[in-house]
């Protein structure tokens, strides 16, 4: 298992690019089961859970072909035959947003077994508005054997049927996946309480390209005409919102003076404000964001100063920055508390924080974080994406030499990161498993 190795202390200097947006890629992968016909998508991230998609597409017959670098990080899939409509739980188990493909695939080919999800373990995280939606659309669902069965409606056609949904809790996969069954369903769908994060604006971009028939997206209801099929398009995903914070971060915690590039700033507001209230500088653009701040060295007027922060579904504060802003929070004079709206169970990284000399205690969803604490390196375990993200963050600023194991989970979310960061100053590198496995 790769480590990361960081040696704390170097303000972030430079201009550091962002990859396109993985929560975005994910259901615009998946939306190519809707049509026989080529879909090409630009601005794919290379992580590992877009290869993970591949497979889980490659494994029912779907043609995928994924290219990066000069291939402008381009994927074009076609499913054109969907031999085997089955997303397996030895692909699914890695990568919760497999159960993307459930609404898909019951719309395309009329039954859909997609095995129980597994992903970040961040909570119990169940799909069941996936299910009770699809249901409403006349899907019959059974489960055996850990696996999901999903027919459409045997009423001649095999299709699904536009109805009306009120999602009784905002699920951003949820959201996506019947906005994506509804495109082909008989009739109009009608969703309410959607999620509006800039991934459904994105999906629903795409399936209008191909054809579909959608409107307000982006707002809290959406309403699908559903049409008899859909057709191929190329379609650009936009920047990943979430490592654009990370960036912005990780040059306001090591006192640098970063240009976050190729991001868009519109879709970082409730982060944006935040920072600015703890005392960074941020110079927006169109497509960039310039951070500066003097870090923890900072005094008086220049020091970071302690906010609180509440996650919420956007446009509040995005659940998958919290453990990152928790690693500034550290640094940050006065007591700052962190409070997790959306998920149980996320604040595994605060016993690592702790343990590189944060002061942090945890009531209920609430952490409380009593800064400045000097911290100091240490060997710590990733737990999952978002958390291992702030743990790098926190090694940066640490005095010494940090080990960072299991950064797999890095590598799920993350493109290439030890090397943008290294390319902006920071002294990362990646280590193979020195001592094998036993
Ligand atoms: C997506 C993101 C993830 C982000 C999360 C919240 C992708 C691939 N992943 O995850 O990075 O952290 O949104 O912004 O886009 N819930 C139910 N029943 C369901 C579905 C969800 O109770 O059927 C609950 C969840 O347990 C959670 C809340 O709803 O408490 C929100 O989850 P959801 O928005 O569905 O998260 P994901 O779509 O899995």
């Amino acid at each position: 298992m790769d480590k990361f190795v960081i040696r704390g202390g170097n303000p972030l200097l430079g201009t550091i690019k962002v990859s396109g947006a993985k929560n975005s890629a994910l259901p615009c992968m998946a939306a190519a089961i809707l049509t026989e016909d080529e879909v090409i998508l630009e601005n794919i991230p290379q992580v590992r859970d877009i290869e993970t998609e591949r497979k889980l597409l490659t494994s029912m017959g779907a043609e995928v072909e994924l290219g990066y670098g000069r291939a402008q990080h381009r994927t074009s899939i076609q499913c054109a035959v969907l031999s085997d409509p089955v997303a397996k739980y030895e692909i699914v188990k890695t990568m919760r947003a497999s159960s993307l493909v459930l609404g898909p695939l019951v719309a395309r080919t009329g039954i859909a077994r997609v095995a129980m999800p597994g992903g970040c373990a961040i909570g119990g995280r169940p799909i069941d508005l996936h299910i009770k939606a699809l249901e409403q659309m006349g899907a019959v669902i059974t489960q055996e054997h850990g696996y999901l069965e999903a027919r459409a409606p045997q009423n001649g056609e095999g299709r699904l049927k536009g109805t009306h949904i009120v999602f009784d809790k905002i699920t951003v996969t949820g959201t996506e996946d019947i906005l994506m069954a509804a495109t082909l369903a008989e009739g109009e769908t009608l969703l309410e309480n959607c999620a509006r994060e800039p991934e459904v604006t994105d999906l629903a971009a795409l399936l209008i390209a191909m054809g579909a028939k959608i409107e307000g997206a982006g707002t809290s209801t959406i309403r699908v005409h559903g049409v008899d099929s859909l057709h191929g398009a190329r379609y650009r995903i936009n920047p990943d919102r979430i490592e654009a914070g990370t960036f912005l971060i990780a040059g306001a915690i090591t006192g640098g003076d970063l240009m976050v590039d190729c991001c868009e700033p519109a879709h970082l507001g409730s982060l944006i404000a935040k920072l600015e209230q703890a005392g960074v500088r941020l110079d927006l653009g169109t497509d960039s964001i310039r951070v500066r701040s003097e870090g923890a060295g900072g005094s008086g007027s220049t020091a970071l100063k302690a906010v609180d922060i509440s996650t919420e579904e956007y446009p509040g504060f995005p659940t998958d920055m919290q453990a990152q802003y928790m690693a500034l929070a550290t640094q940050s004079e006065g007591t700052s508390t962190v409070t997790e709206n959306i998920f149980e169970n996320r604040f595994m990284h605060v016993n690592e924080l702790v343990r590189m000399g944060a002061n942090i205690s945890v009531t209920g969803r609430t952490a409380t974080v009593r800064g400045k604490s000097p911290l100091q390196s240490a060997a710590v375990m990733c737990s999952d994406l978002r958390a291992s993200a702030a743990l790098v963050l926190a090694a940066l600023v640490a005095d010494g030499e940090s080990i960072l194991d299991r950064v797999y989970h890095i590598d799920r979310g993350y493109e290439r990161l030890e090397e943008k960061l290294r390319g902006v100053g920071a002294q990362i590198r990646r280590m193979g498993d020195v001592f094998g496995k036993k």
